[in-house]
């Protein structure tokens, strides 16, 4: 991350305030003078007037998200945001996103490079998603979804498809297109009605309410950066 971003996050001052710290020479990375566009990583030492600086502890925030908040940190139309929900002292952000009118299991962090890596089809983070849908799907309709459908950005990957109750399906996929369970129960002629993630990775919401977050333990926090696991 650059020097600024890492300064400001460790507290010592704003973007701004930070950037005024570099150019007047007062940081040190590693023991050189840094400049304006000095990036670091969580190995270096990075030392202010002398002093060294704490990184920012890592942060991951496990939400039940409500229906009507958005997945984003700000939004133009004033909606309330998870970012604010969780209202956490660092600044966690969330781990890819939910539509606005989808419940459930999200991740928040500071972790930016986990964050990258959860967020890559390639990582096979298991998502699972309980759908009521309009209608009742037939088993030619599930084994359709099992395969993958024909979507306009292209065709998703095979899926897990278990039948709850003649509407209510669970759909278990590694991907993340845009409205990717939306449109593909309704490329398959069920249109969602409403949407929930049921686990994200290992993290079910067992114990917490909608609304309600907690922090992930040093354990879950080991399994998410182990790729294979669920
Ligand atoms: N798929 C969707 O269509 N919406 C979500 O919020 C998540 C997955």
């Amino acid at each position: 991350m650059r020097l600024n971003a890492y300064l400001a996050r460790a507290g010592v001052a704003s973007r701004r305030g930070a950037e005024e710290l570099i150019r007047a020479g007062r940081v040190r990375v590693n023991g050189e003078v840094a400049g304006l566009a000095t990036f670091v990583e969580s190995q270096d030492t990075v030392e202010v007037d002398g002093s060294p600086i704490e990184p920012e502890p890592l942060t991951y925030v496990l939400l039940h998200k409500p229906a009507g908040v958005v997945t984003t940190a700000r939004d133009p139309q004033g909606r309330p945001t998870v970012v604010g929900l969780v209202n956490h002292e660092r600044r966690v952000v969330p781990v890819g996103r939910l539509d606005a009118d989808t419940t459930g299991a999200l991740l928040l962090t500071n972790d930016g490079p986990l964050a990258h890596r959860l967020m890559h089809p390639r990582y096979e983070v298991d998502k699972v998603y309980e759908a009521e849908v309009e209608g009742e799907p037939s088993a030619e309709a599930l084994a359709e979804l099992a395969d993958g459908v024909e979507l306009e950005d292209g065709r998703t990957s095979p899926a897990e498809v278990d039948r709850l109750s003649p509407s209510r399906i669970e759909l278990t996929i590694h991907e993340g297109k845009k409205h990717q369970v939306k449109r593909m129960l309704q490329a398959v002629g069920h249109p969602v009605r409403s949407l929930h993630r049921s686990r994200y990775a290992a993290l079910t919401l067992d114990g917490l309410a909608p609304g309600e977050w907690r922090e992930l333990t040093p354990d879950e926090v080991a399994k998410l950066r182990t790729p294979g696991t669920p």
